[in-house]
């Protein structure tokens, strides 16, 4: 058993087992986690996840309940690393370090900077934690720019965040249109979380959060063609949707796509063009690149 006091549990697991485990360590301490984030180690490799508990711990509890989740997925059970946190106020500082983002007019923003927003900003109110996409990481940021410019010059009315996380862009559209926006992802917990970041922004009515992989879940097709697909993934799953993508799209409509590398520009974008879809612009940021593209 360890002291009190604030302790980081971190395991490294890979990418589909990372909402089993973050579950078995948030549900270790008595307390509850006071924070938990998860993130890629690698693009497409095992996913860290840090959870910080309010001490005492017991770390052979805490082993154990990694045993038995490995054991139901059957699969070997991670290695945990616990260590203290030096003392500190953990929530002013996680705040502190999450500012709110501005992206053209959007503002993105936790729940501590709720009223914050200049006057005119689109405000959306997304914490940081549980699933990708707070606006502050290159890629949601630039296909934040890319919608800030593409509605003012239209309005979309059959919207799709192909590859949601948290939400953010499917609640971005959802405020600027006001028209119903299907939120896929293949991971059911960022569903549950853009589901969550729905109702506390009131767009509950307007965006349909939905499990799938790529546009496998039937209410894709139903709800097809899109105007306006925006999917954040990886090179790699883009260019294995780039088929799936253009046949979903409305004639004119527009595909936003991120999460690629401006050195994996070329083989996402030959991939679309086979689909008879051409560059309109090209934003980078960093490293990553977001590509606007129509029929
Ligand atoms: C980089 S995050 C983007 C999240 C959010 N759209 C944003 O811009 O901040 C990519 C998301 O795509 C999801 N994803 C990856 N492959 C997918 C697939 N084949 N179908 C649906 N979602 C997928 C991941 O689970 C993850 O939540």
């Amino acid at each position: 058993m360890t002291t009190t006091g604030i302790w980081q549990a971190v395991v490294i697991v890979p990418p589909p087992l990372a909402p089993a485990f973050e579950e078995a360590l948030e549900a270790a301490s008595e307390a509850g986690a006071l924070a938990c984030s998860r993130f890629e180690t690698t693009p497409g490799g095992p996913w860290s996840i840090q959870v910080l508990l309010q001490g005492p711990v017991d770390k052979k509890a805490l082993e154990t309940r990694l045993a038995l989740a490995a054991a139901a997925l059957d699969v070997p059970a991670p290695i945990l690393s616990l260590s203290p946190v030096p003392e500190q106020d953990w929530v002013t500082a996680s705040y502190r370090a999450q500012p709110p983002v501005q992206a053209g007019r959007f503002f993105v923003h936790g729940a501590h900077d709720r009223g914050t927003a200049p006057g005119g900003a689109i405000t959306l109110e997304v914490d940081a934690g549980r699933a990708f996409g707070n606006g502050r990481h290159e890629t949601t940021y630039g296909c934040l720019l890319a919608l800030d410019h593409l509605a003012k010059t239209r309005r979309y009315r059959q919207p799709l965040d192909l590859g949601c996380g948290a939400g953010v862009l499917a609640l971005a559209m959802a405020r600027l249109w006001r028209v119903p926006v299907v939120a896929t992802d293949i991971d059911p917990w960022a569903v549950a979380v853009a589901r969550d970041n729905a109702r506390r922004n009131h767009l509950h009515p307007w965006v349909r959060p939905l499990l799938s992989d790529g546009f496998a879940h039937p209410n894709l097709a139903a709800g097809a063609p899109y105007d306006l697909i925006m999917a954040n993934i990886l090179a790699r799953p883009l260019q294995r949707l780039a088929p799936a993508i253009a046949q979903h799209l409305a004639p004119g409509g527009r595909v936003v796509l991120s999460g690629l590398l401006a050195k994996q520009d070329a083989q996402v974008r030959a991939a679309y063009m086979a689909q008879g879809l051409y560059l309109r612009r090209r934003r980078l940021l960093g490293e990553w690149l977001t590509l606007e593209l129509t029929r």
